[in-house]
């Protein structure tokens, strides 16, 4: 039988543990990911004992005070704290979700905090978005139309403005696509749940002219059909949406103009 083992530099190894401060009386455990790829070493995993009298409820407070107060290497992305930048996305006690709006209360026993899965990793929870980010591009996301554009805003009609909801309030943190496993095995290729349902965002839009040109932009074995409605994204999605649904919305668009 084939044997596959990992090379020795990609296991993850025991990392450097923290203690609580002194007669800390309510003491969690980050167990966090860590990698520094300009340091030659094996990714490792770092206890850290944090006090939660002393710490805000949501996990994202108690990374900024582990950087502020215990190791200021510890690296990751965060801006809005309040679930609407996207860039605090991390696999956080086995899913993948935002740290600023997940309870650490949420989390039985220790939190683990690792990067998004499958993606290359920049430092420590950093994942590289350089393709994910190339991929949004591709699908032209930006409003196409052909009509001049009105002295004013272009107006919908309130029924035509609701097609959208569920679609704008995406905020591309990438939750959804990094648990997906078509995603895993073909997202060189695979545009993923993240950028159909951005593309499905402008399709759906009754001010954009470019309908045909954006499904033939889709029409490919790989950009839209390496979904097998696996289903994780929908189940992940941070922000209560369903990429699945809007991926499917696609395909029926695809059927139709046959
Ligand atoms: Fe994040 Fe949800 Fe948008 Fe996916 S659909 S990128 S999980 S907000
Ligand atoms: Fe993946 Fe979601 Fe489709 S998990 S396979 S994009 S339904
Ligand atoms: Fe902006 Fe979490 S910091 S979504």
């Amino acid at each position: 039988m084939a044997e596959f083992s990992l090379p020795a530099n990609s296991r993850i190894v025991g990392g450097n543990s923290y203690k609580a401060p002194a007669g800390a009386k309510n003491v969690k455990t980050f167990k966090i990911y860590r990698f520094d790829p300009d340091s030659g070493r094996t990714p490792r995993i770092d206890n850290f004992e944090i006090d939660l009298d002393d710490c805000g409820p949501m996990v994202l407070d108690a990374l900024i005070k582990i950087k502020n107060e215990v190791d200021a290497t510890l690296t990751f992305r965060r801006s809005c704290r309040e679930g609407v930048c996207g860039s605090c996305a991390f696999n956080i006690d086995g899913t993948n979700t935002l740290a600023c709006t997940k309870y650490i209360a949420e989390v039985k026993g220790d939190v683990k905090i690792y990067p998004l899965p499958h993606m290359p990793v920049v430092k420590d929870l950093v994942p590289d978005l350089t393709h994910a980010y190339a991929q949004h591009a591709s699908i032209e996301p930006w409003l196409k139309s052909a009509t001049p554009a009105p002295g004013r805003e272009r107006l919908q009609t309130p029924e035509d403005r609701a097609k959208l909801d569920g679609l704008w309030e995406c905020i591309l943190c990438f939750c959804c696509a990094t648990s997906c496993p078509s995603y895993w095995w073909n997202g060189e290729r695979y545009l993923g749940p993240a950028i159909l349902l951005q593309a499905y965002r402008w399709i759906a839009d009754t001010r954009d002219e470019a309908t045909g040109e954006r499904l033939d932009n889709l029409e490919d074995p790989f950009r839209l059909y390496r979904c097998h409605t696996i289903m994780n994204c929908t189940k992940t999605c941070p922000k209560h949406l369903n990429p699945a649904k809007a991926i499917a919305e696609i395909k029926k668009l695809m059927v139709a103009r046959r």
